[in-house]
C-alpha cells in the first residue's frame, strides 16, 4: 500500500509561495516513486497528496503526478450557494481527492455528520477520492470516548449514502460488507484533535490502538492517515506503526523541504 504523504495548507501560502512550492516539487523525483499495490479502490497518482486553499487551485491545473484536491467544498455543483466552492470545478481543473470533516470544519463552521456524509456522496458521483477526517477532542480522549466517537464519525459518513438498513452495522461487531465496501473508495484520516496544530503528538502506542480499531471496523485495505503535529523528526517512529499508511501534515508541510523530509523519514513498507 503506498505510504501517503498528504499537506494540508488550509489558509496559508501567498498564490506566488504557493507557485514556488509546486514549481520546485514537480522537479524533485518524490513523485516518481509509486508503487501500484493497492488492493482498495483508490487510483493514486503518486504518494504526495496537497489540498491548497481554492484560490490556489488554478496553479495545480497541469500538474499530473500529484493528487490533489479542495480543504472543502459544497455539496452541490453549482447554484445560489453564495460563498461556497463548486467540486465540479475542482474536478475540471484536475483535483482527484477532497478533504472532507476536518475538525477545522466540524468546529468552527460547524459541520455536522450529515453535511460530510453528502460530500463524500458528491464525490463518488464525481469520481473523486475523498479523504474523510475523524478524530476525538482532549475531553473525548479524557473520559475515555476515543473508541466510541471515532466510530460514530465513520458511521455518520455514511448516513446520506442510501444504504438500507439491513446492510448497516448497529452491533458492535465491526461494519457490514456493503459498509466496508463504501469504505474502500475513501481513506480515513485519522486525526487526534488535540494534537492538531499544538505540537502534541499521540503517542504511538495509543495512535496504534486507534488504527487497529478503525481498520478492524472498515477494512485492512483502507488507507488509514495520521494527522496531528507531524514533522521530519516524529514522522518515522510513526511511520513504523504498521496500522499508519500515511500522514496528514498541516504546518510541517507549508515548506517543502520539511514536508519531503516527512516522506523520507518514513518507513514505507
Ligand atoms: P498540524 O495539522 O500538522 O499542523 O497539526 C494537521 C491537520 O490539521 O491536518
Amino acid at each position: 500500500m503506498n505510504f501517503i504523504c498528504a499537506a494540508n495548507w488550509k489558509m496559508n501560502l501567498s498564490f506566488k509561495e504557493a507557485k514556488a512550492f509546486l514549481e520546485d516539487l514537480k522537479k524533485n523525483s518524490v513523485l516518481a516513486e509509486h508503487s501500484k499495490s493497492v488492493k482498495n479502490q483508490i487510483n493514486l497518482k503518486s504518494s504526495i497528496c496537497i489540498f491548497p486553499q481554492a484560490v490556489h487551485a488554478s496553479l495545480f491545473q497541469d500538474v499530473k503526478n500529484i493528487n490533489w484536491g479542495a480543504q472543502d467544498f459544497y455539496f452541490e455543483n453549482q447554484g445560489a450557494f453564495t460563498g461556497q466552492n463548486s467540486p465540479d470545478i475542482f474536478k475540471e481543473l484536475g483535483a482527484n481527492m477532497m478533504l472532507i470533516g476536518h475538525s477545522e470544519r466540524r468546529t468552527l463552521f460547524h459541520e455536522s455528520n450529515s453535511d460530510i456524509s453528502k460530500k463524500i456522496k458528491k464525490c463518488f458521483e464525481l469520481n473523486l477520492i475523498p479523504m474523510l477526517c475523524v478524530g476525538e477532542t482532549f475531553e473525548q480522549r479524557k473520559s475515555n470516548q476515543t473508541l466510541e466517537v471515532i466510530k460514530s464519525q465513520l458511521k455518520g459518513a455514511l448516513s446520506e449514502l442510501n444504504i438500507s438498513d439491513s446492510d448497516l452495522d448497529d452491533t458492535n461487531k465491526g461494519f457490514t460488507k456493503v459498509e466496508k465496501d463504501v469504505f474502500s473508495k475513501i481513506i480515513v484520516a485519522y486525526e487526534p484533535v488535540w494534537a492538531i496544530g499544538t505540537g502534541l503528538t499521540a503517542l504511538p502506542v495509543d495512535v496504534k490502538i486507534v488504527h487497529d480499531f478503525i481498520k478492524n471496523l472498515v477494512g485492512d485495505n483502507v488507507h488509514v492517515l495520521y494527522g496531528g503535529s507531524v514533522k521530519p523528526e516524529n514522522a518515522k517512529e510513526l511511520s513504523m506503526i504498521l496500522s499508519v499508511n500515511g500522514f496528514l501534515i498541516g504546518g510541517a508541510s507549508l515548506k517543502l523541504d520539511s514536508f519531503l523530509s516527512i516522506y523520507n523519514n518514513s518507513v514505507k513498507d
